[in-house]
């Protein structure tokens, strides 16, 4: 059994040494800045797409759970979600089960990521779960449910966790608290690669594959009932003055694909602008 499960991680490891050599071969020509953060996600960005915004709004909701408050990203692979957060919350940290991803491209792993599956952390209790993007089929909600006072969680609309395909955390006795709507990484993939990498498409194909969008992907934030109001709150007053001028340099390439702060939507009837929340 263990020799199969070793096998099974060796294949896993070689395919993910054989994308990052593409990924290389691809950073070798010079690409335009911050491209590579939306066609290799894994290696040099995060399966859904933000923008500051959306860490200072996880940083607001963990203060109103805590002053100082613990903080798990769970499943963080290479931590680049983890890394701005840490830049407001130093104590936060990682949980990323495969160890391998570190090892097999000669990577150092920070000592704030922890190799070691979530389950194996129930005597762990933190503030606040951050649960990244997870594959299809990733289900470990029961598992952040017993750990987690409050949880975040973002998902694409095509369905991840369970036999629904939501990651909805109600079952477990949290409280839905708010939600917002960001792109999805594919469909910022799919824009750059129309726009940049198939030169042989047409301006008018450019323009209709553009109002094809719709793998949005949705932030939802939970909370234990005893705590709900009061992240409510703290979230309403932080969304208040929000400022989207603080902003990273590779939220250009959003802009310049039509996913634009506040972008509004013509598919959609609830939270039709692109990062405007919805308080529950
Ligand atoms: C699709 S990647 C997403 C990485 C990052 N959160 C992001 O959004 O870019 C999912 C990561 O979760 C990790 N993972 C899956 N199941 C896990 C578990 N039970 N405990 C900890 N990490 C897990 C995988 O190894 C993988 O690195």
């Amino acid at each position: 059994m263990a020799a199969l499960r070793a096998r099974a991680m060796s294949f896993k490891l070689e395919e993910l040494q054989k994308a990052h050599k593409a990924y290389r071969q691809f950073a070798e020509k010079n690409p335009p800045v911050h491209h590579a953060r939306y066609i290799f996600p894994f290696f040099t960005g995060s399966y859904f797409a933000y923008r500051k915004v959306d860490v200072l709004r996880v940083v607001a909701i963990a203060k109103a759970v805590n002053e100082k408050p613990s903080y798990l990203d769970v499943g963080c692979g290479y931590g680049d979600f983890l890394k701005k957060v840490i830049e407001y919350l130093p104590g936060a940290s990682g949980v990323e089960k495969e160890g391998g991803i570190f090892y097999a491209l000669g990577m150092e792993k920070p000592a704030y990521i922890e190799i070691a599956p979530v389950e194996s952390l129930l005597s762990k209790p933190v503030d606040v779960a951050f649960v990244g993007w997870m594959e299809p089929g990733a289900d470990f909600r029961r598992q952040v449910a017993k750990i987690a006072k409050c949880v975040i969680t973002t998902f694409d609309a095509g369905g991840q966790c369970g036999v629904n395909g939501g990651c909805e955390y109600d079952e477990f006795g949290f409280e839905q608290i708010a939600w917002w709507r960001t792109p999805s990484w594919i469909d910022v993939n799919a824009e750059l690669m129309n726009r940049y990498y198939t030169p042989s498409l047409s301006e008018e194909k450019k323009r209709h594959l553009a109002t094809l969008r719709s793998a949005h992907n949705f932030w939802y934030v939970y909370a234990r009932p005893e705590l709900a109001d009061k992240i409510r709150e703290a979230l309403a007053s932080h969304i208040a003055r929000e400022d989207a001028k603080e902003r990273y340099d590779f939220e250009g390439v959003l802009d310049e694909c039509g996913f634009g702060y506040k972008e509004e939507l013509a598919t959609v009837t609830t939270a039709k602008r692109l990062w405007e929340v919805i308080l529950d």
